[in-house]
């Protein structure tokens, strides 16, 4: 049931690329997960259903209280946080993130600063994912998993060369999730990074 407030403020509503990231929001009973720009939080509250322990961040105070009150209401086990992407946080089994990716110059943002938010990706629609990769591994749990939601309508070229750096520091990453939507395609990508390889010569 969707708290009154995400009715009526300016929260990003439950899309297709929301349902499509909230597959993988399960991270398992008793483990961490972070959602990164939680919106109206559907993400979030599929984490904290399956057992997880849920942090979720947004810089928009009107979806965190809608959350909030969300969590409180239903009892699950989930904090908001209203920081930068993950600024300040710790590391975590699972983040998950659906960043806005709209290409948007500065003359196309929308008037309202909280609509532009979710939906201003930059001039190429990758600037909030380049700095979300960016600070992935350090908000990782040795084993962890980042799971980050991309558009067709970000440029091809700029998808695959954040890809390249990913993989260009030791890390992996897989499309395990697909869904078109018009003409648009919408991938989840899970990215892993490089861990330190057992000693078996001991
Ligand atoms: C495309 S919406 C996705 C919302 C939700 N995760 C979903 O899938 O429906 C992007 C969200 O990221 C938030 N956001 C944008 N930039 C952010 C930042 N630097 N730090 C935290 N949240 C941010 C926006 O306010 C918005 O709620």
């Amino acid at each position: 049931m969707p708290h009154p407030e995400a009715l009526t403020a300016p929260i990003y509503p439950v899309r297709e690329d929301t349902e499509l990231l909230g597959r993988f929001a399960n991270a398992g009973r008793g483990r961490w997960a972070l959602e990164i720009g939680c919106g109206q939080g559907a993400v979030s509250v599929a984490a904290a259903r399956g057992g997880s322990r849920v942090v979720a961040t947004d810089l928009n105070p009107h979806a965190l209280r809608s959350l909030r009150a969300v969590a409180l209401s239903e009892g699950f086990d989930l904090s908001v946080v209203r920081t930068d992407l993950a600024s300040g946080l710790g590391r975590f089994d699972r983040i998950l993130a659906n960043p806005p990716y709209l290409p948007t110059s500065p003359a196309a943002r929308d008037p309202d600063p909280w609509v532009n938010l979710a939906l201003d990706g930059g001039p190429d629609g990758l600037a909030v994912t380049r700095r979300i990769l960016a600070s992935l591994p350090e908000h990782l749990l040795p084993g962890g998993a980042g799971f980050v939601l991309c558009s067709s309508r970000q440029p091809d070229g700029g998808r695959q060369a954040l890809r390249r750096e990913w993989e260009g520091r030791g890390g992996t990453v897989k499309v395990v999730g697909t869904r078109s939507v018009g003409d648009e395609r919408l991938e989840v990508w899970e990215l892993r990074k490089s861990e330190p390889r057992a000693d078996l010569s001991r």
